[in-house]
């Protein structure tokens, strides 16, 4: 059997990405995961990082997502693709690039660095970037939703959204972008044309 392909939905928060990425393991029968935090270990590590009681500089908090990384890929992501089975994962390392990078002021070039060192070989077949508008992205966000990042300021997520556009147009060919203020069920759509050039 051969390897399984591995696709990631990026975005800003409450960009809609969780849902979609969902949906599409769901229907490709592909195994489900997110960063961070899916193994036992990145849960804790989730639970320090997204506790915004702490104060963390954006150098911590990267070197925290991508002590998690770097476990997720070598425990979970690279078994279940070797095994043949496909991976949808919610977040990867352009949300470190995105929001401790763009967003934090962490220098890109070390970071991409460090992102080498974590995943090694494991880059996704595809990246699905969710581009939601910010006042988009607030409507749709829970009342309750006051993690370290969440609550942040508007500059700090406009940073992050304008970065993650900086990457797809840095990667291209193996990026594509989806207008994220459409309705739920259109944005489905944009998204399956798009995974359709893969070979699943
Ligand atoms: P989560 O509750 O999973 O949010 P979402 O549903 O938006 O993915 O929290 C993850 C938060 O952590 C989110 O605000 C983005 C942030 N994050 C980083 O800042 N850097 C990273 O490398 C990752 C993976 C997430």
């Amino acid at each position: 059997m051969g390897r399984g392909l591995f696709v990631v939905f990026e975005g800003i928060d409450a960009s809609g990405k969780s849902t979609q990425a969902r949906r599409v393991a769901h229907q490709r029968g592909a195994y489900f995961t997110f960063e961070p935090g899916d193994t036992s270990l990145g849960a804790e590590l989730r639970r320090w990082v997204l506790d915004a009681t702490t104060a963390m500089s954006p150098v911590t908090e990267a070197l925290l997502m991508l002590s998690d990384r770097s476990h997720h890929v070598r425990s979970v992501i690279e078994p279940m693709l070797e095994s043949g089975r496909h991976v949808v994962s919610d977040r990867y390392f352009a949300s470190t690039l995105a929001y401790q990078g763009f967003g934090g002021g962490v220098d890109l070039a070390r970071l991409e660095a460090a992102t080498e060192l974590a995943i090694g070989t494991c880059l996704p077949d595809l990246t699905v970037l969710i581009d939601t508008p910010l006042d988009v992205a607030m409507e749709r966000r829970t009342p309750d939703a006051n993690d370290r990042f969440e609550s942040a300021d508007p500059a700090f997520h406009q940073r992050v959204r304008d970065g993650y556009l900086a990457l797809a147009a840095k990667w291209g060919s193996r990026w594509c972008v989806i207008d994220g203020s459409e309705e739920e069920a259109r944005v489905g759509e944009l998204i399956d044309e798009q995974l359709r050039s893969l070979p699943w």
